[in-house]
């Protein structure tokens, strides 16, 4: 991590969407945990205001929030070293989201290729809140001056944003009040592709649910979709520079990787000469071995919903006790009239 004059302080979210995948888990929540055990602040956040830029049911968003909750608290996150809270439950979020719309400029937005992979032809279908989705990220980020932000490659482009708003905010009010936050993208889970299309990310909302592992499939389903995964007729090679024009090949070798800790060089050299008939089961043991205890886990939290929101509600104290202030200090900051 390189030096900044802010306090570090690590933030990151997740949609409570459904189904987190492999591909969260990699990319996201193992390294959460890594460093909330590096000794920096942690807050690690159930985005729900998030994901209701595209329809959820709210019998669904509930329970999605939830398991989140549990994945989050299965993987290793400890809500005594962490805070851990969904974001409906603190306001500054919302409310540091509207300043920064009047601060984020239309020209920004309209260069995210998130909101347009999503929008695809329908733009004018979307909701605004799909549209105005990065500065509410920005806002989630700058309420607590999180100078850190752990995340899949797919989210650069937000945190990157993230600098420019801080940035002319600091600019337009002639203040040095926000920091400008470091997307912290590394190892080989950064970006999980799907296993029945190379080129595409895993993703939670993918129709094929063959396309991906779900943290709360079973040993069976797991071994079955890396079993059925799309692979080329070719035995691995002994280096990666000869997987670059194989993605599938390239996925699973990376897979391999980020659930043993290995750099996928590593593992090219161990399994150099094999047929995916000899590596698919290589694989399938060994993230079933890895998932299999966490969705146990996750199913005995699930068990008991009134602890989850218990914890869900004290991290959301502990949360709005660190963002009031800086939010307070923001409308300060803007001109507001605050007399109560
Ligand atoms: P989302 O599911 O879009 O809320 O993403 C939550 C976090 O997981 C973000 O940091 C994403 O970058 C990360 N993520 C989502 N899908 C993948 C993937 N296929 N590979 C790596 N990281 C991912
Ligand atoms: N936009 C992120 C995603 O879809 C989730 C997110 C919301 C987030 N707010 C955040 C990630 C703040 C990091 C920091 O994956």
């Amino acid at each position: 991590m390189t030096d900044t004059p802010f306090t570090p302080r690590v933030f990151s979210g997740i949609q409570p969407s459904g189904n987190l995948t492999l591909g969260n888990y990699l990319g996201a929540v193992r390294r959460f945990v890594e460093m909330q055990n590096s000794g920096i602040e942690t807050i690690y956040c159930m985005v729900d205001l998030h994901a209701i830029t595209v329809w959820q049911d709210p019998t669904d968003l509930r329970r999605h929030t939830r398991e989140l909750a549990a994945a989050y608290l299965a993987c290793g996150l400890d809500p005594q070293k962490s805070i851990l809270f969904n974001q409906s439950q603190v306001p500054a979020h919302a409310q540091l989201g509207w300043v920064l719309n009047c601060v984020t400029r239309l020209g920004w937005m309209n260069r995210m290729t998130q909101f347009k992979d999503k929008a695809g032809k329908n733009a004018e279908k979307m909701s605004l809140g799909l549209y105005a989705y990065p500065s509410l990220m920005a806002a989630d980020i700058l309420a607590y001056k999180a100078t850190h932000i752990p995340v899949g490659e797919d989210q650069k482009q937000h945190v990157e944003l993230t600098r420019d708003i801080a940035a002319k905010f600091n600019h337009d009010f002639k203040v040095d009040f926000f920091p400008e936050p470091e997307p912290i993208i590394d190892g080989a889970g950064t970006r999980v592709m799907s296993l029945r299309d190379g080129t595409k990310k895993m993703s939670k909302s993918d129709p094929s649910d063959l396309s991906r592992i779900n943290m709360m499939d079973d040993a069976d389903t797991i071994a079955k979709k890396i079993r059925k995964a799309k692979t080329d007729p070719e035995p691995l090679p002994d280096n990666l520079d000869d997987l670059a024009d194989r993605p599938e090949a390239r996925n699973l070798i990376n897979i391999y990787a980020g659930i043993s800790g290995q750099t996928p060089a590593d593992v090219i050299t161990q399994v150099a000469g094999q047929q995916f008939g000899q590596f698919k089961p290589l694989l399938a043991d060994l993230a079933v071995a890895h998932l299999s205890p966490i969705a146990d886990e996750m199913r005995r939290l699930m068990g008991d919903v009134s602890e989850i929101d218990r914890i869900l509600g004290d991290g959301a104290n502990r949360a709005a006790e660190i963002a009031e202030p800086i939010l307070a200090e923001a409308y300060d900051i803007v001109g507001f009239v605050r007399s109560r």
